[in-house]
């Protein structure tokens, strides 16, 4: 008997792919990608000084990132950020900068970006804006170099304040992120935000998430941003405006700067409701929120077949279990982290 032929694919005809729509009816239009886990620096809130980075054969190779990205912008995603671990350290990855970036000259990719520590921007910034990268995210929590030394355990301020400059050169536009810590910045984030608003650079502060061991006790790093936000506006005017790049800050405008600062608040304020985000590791697993455990693996499917179809079916499978939100917190002294991946494998 002849049985209908149900594997036709209307994608390979061109026909469009469906949005990936979670259970929430929140569309997913913006993916995070860890490009590698390893990273130049240990920052005290995230890294453990001695890591085990994962053997090189769990990572997916530049071209299965690539196919898993133009996978994502045909289901809709319309914002990417490549992020690590530091991703400039991953070797050749201009090569997926680049093509990655013919999703922005057929416009269906809006944006790509990437989140770095700055410390090898001196070197790849013209290139990243020739790739059509338009706006980076530059992770910097203070100004002085011996506190940035212990609080990076071996980054060197200079080299992240000449890929600033470097960046700003080549055009681009860059937005500071900084992480609020308690007793460790928290005394310089005026001078922070000043500096970087007499420079055109927007600023996100952040609080201090419990991902993944490092060593230190988050109790003590912790500083909720609505206590920031209090003091700041002790010196300043604070004004609530309703820019939005499409992450969860929220933004204000400080008249007197007259720049922008966001406020990025997982523990002091749930910003789940309109999530619009999901993360994809450097081994390919897909993480349909930061801050829960459950994952999907994408390599397996990956590498199951040349066509992208097991793929597509492990995404829609994946949407459907993005979870309603996180629940982090902070809470008693010596408490275990709430997820036990650190941010360098799910991606900032
Ligand atoms: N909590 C909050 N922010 C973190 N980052 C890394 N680990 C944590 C954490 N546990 C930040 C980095 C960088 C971005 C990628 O994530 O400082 O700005
Ligand atoms: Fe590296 Fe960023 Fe983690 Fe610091 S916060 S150790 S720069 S990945």
């Amino acid at each position: 008997m002849l049985s209908p032929d149900l594997s036709f694919d209307a994608a390979q005809f061109g026909a469009p792919r469906r949005p990936l729509v979670d259970s929430f009816a929140r569309a997913v239009t913006y993916l995070r990608v860890s490009v590698t886990d390893r990273c130049d620096f240990r920052c005290v809130y995230c890294m453990a000084e001695h890591m085990t980075f994962l053997p090189k054969p769990e990572l997916l190779t530049l071209e299965e990132l690539d196919r898993l990205c133009s996978a994502f912008v045909a289901r809709g995603v319309k914002k990417l950020r490549l992020t690590g671990g530091e991703p400039l350290v991953r070797r050749d990855v201009m090569t997926l900068f680049r093509s990655l970036g013919r999703h922005l000259e057929t416009g269906a990719l809006e944006e790509l970006t990437l989140t770095t520590n700055g410390s090898q921007l001196a070197r790849f910034a013209a290139d990243l804006k020739a790739c059509g990268v338009e706006r980076i995210n530059v992770s910097l929590d203070t100004l002085d170099p011996d506190r940035f030394r212990a609080l990076t355990r071996w980054g060197d301020l200079n080299k992240v304040l000449a890929g600033i400059d470097a960046a700003q050169a080549a055009g681009l536009k860059v937005k500071l992120n900084a992480v609020a810590l308690r007793g460790e910045n928290e005394d310089e984030l005026p001078a922070l935000i000043e500096w970087a608003h007499g420079r055109g650079m927007d600023v996100s502060l952040i609080e201090v998430m419990p991902l993944g061991e490092t060593g230190a006790d988050r109790m003590d790093q912790y500083l909720p941003l609505s206590a920031v936000r209090a003091s700041l506006a002790r010196h300043w005017t604070l004004e609530d405006i309703a820019y939005r790049t499409g992450g969860p800050a929220r933004y204000v405008r400080i008249a007197e700067t007259g720049g922008r600062l966001g406020f990025i608040t997982p523990l002091t304020h749930n910003f789940c409701e309109g999530c619009n985000r999901v993360r994809v590791t450097c081994t390919g697993t897909l993480y349909m929120c930061l801050g829960q455990e459950d994952a999907a693996d994408l390599r397996a499917p990956l590498r199951a077949s040349e066509s992208d179809e097991a793929l597509h079916a492990a995404l829609d499978d994946a949407i459907l279990r993005k979870p309603k939100g996180h629940d982090f917190v902070i809470e008693r002294r010596g408490s275990a982290p709430a997820v036990r991946r650190h941010m360098s494998v799910t991606g900032g």
